[in-house]
């Protein structure tokens, strides 16, 4: 028997101007079998332009500011305490500039997912565009994983490239990225919203749909792979 629907709860954590807050609204708003639905976007800065995006979709908001000199893990503390009020069950960090301890992913194991706007293990960091065009790479792109204690380093949910044009700016290149994570943050989300991902050391498989449950797709496309039909069962693996 198909399992009731019942969206899971979703924190989105922001620093910036919020393109993957609004892509993941969209995507959810378009899809009535997306399985989640932000409860509650956090971020440590008052003037993030995605604050307005999440007010005017009437999504509670929670602004803790991490003062010079505070004390970082009462922060950290205050700020899950107030994710946690809204029964959050994944927190997607979009564009979220701050590297949360072991103590705040405990809260949530295996159930914080990031997008960063890099090929990874190559350019980890706050800067991963202007350092790859600086290094003066032909291909970067954009990868949606875990998140663990170190930074841009957990399991890998999915990746895709972008070509470095003749002429690219930091900026230009950084949208075209950008358009990307539009499309994979929302579909690595939806399958961790239908419990569809498991860990296996760092490597991570994904689960095929199931049919039994109405909040599965009965055909989408794997993040990182391009639109497709679905694989055979256990077939379906990370690289
Ligand atoms: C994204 O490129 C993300 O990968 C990086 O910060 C950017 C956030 O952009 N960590 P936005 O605020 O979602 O527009």
């Amino acid at each position: 028997m198909a399992r009731p629907a019942r969206a899971t709860r979703l924190a989105v954590l922001i620093s910036g101007g919020g393109s993957n807050l609004r892509a993941l609204l969209e995507a959810i708003a378009a899809d009535p079998r997306f399985g989640g639905e932000v409860v509650v976007v956090g971020t440590d800065r008052s003037d993030a332009g995605g604050l307005h995006s999440a007010r005017a979709a009437g999504i509670p908001t929670v602004v803790e500011v991490l003062e010079r000199g505070a004390d970082r893990a009462a922060w950290e503390d205050r700020l899950a305490g107030r994710l946690a009020e809204h029964d959050v069950e994944v927190v997607v960090l979009a564009g979220f500039m701050r590297i949360l301890s072991g103590r705040f992913l405990a809260r949530w194991p295996d159930r914080v997912v990031n997008t960063h706007p890099s090929l990874l293990p190559a350019f980890r960091g706050a800067h991963a565009v202007r350092e790859a065009l600086d290094h003066g790479v032909a291909v970067t792109g954009c990868t949606v994983h875990l998140v663990d204690e170190e930074v841009d380093h957990g399991p890998i949910l999915a990746q895709e490239a972008v070509p470095v044009l003749d002429g690219d700016t930091e900026e230009t290149l950084h949208d075209r990225i950008k358009a990307v994570e539009h499309r994979l943050l929302p579909a690595c989300v939806a399958l961790l919203c239908h419990d569809r991902v498991r860990i296996e050391g760092r490597r991570v498989r994904i689960l095929p749909a199931d049919p039994a449950n109405d909040r599965d797709h009965d055909r989408e496309p794997t993040p990182g792979r391009g639109p497709g039909p679905e694989p055979a069962p256990g077939s379906e693996e990370h690289p």
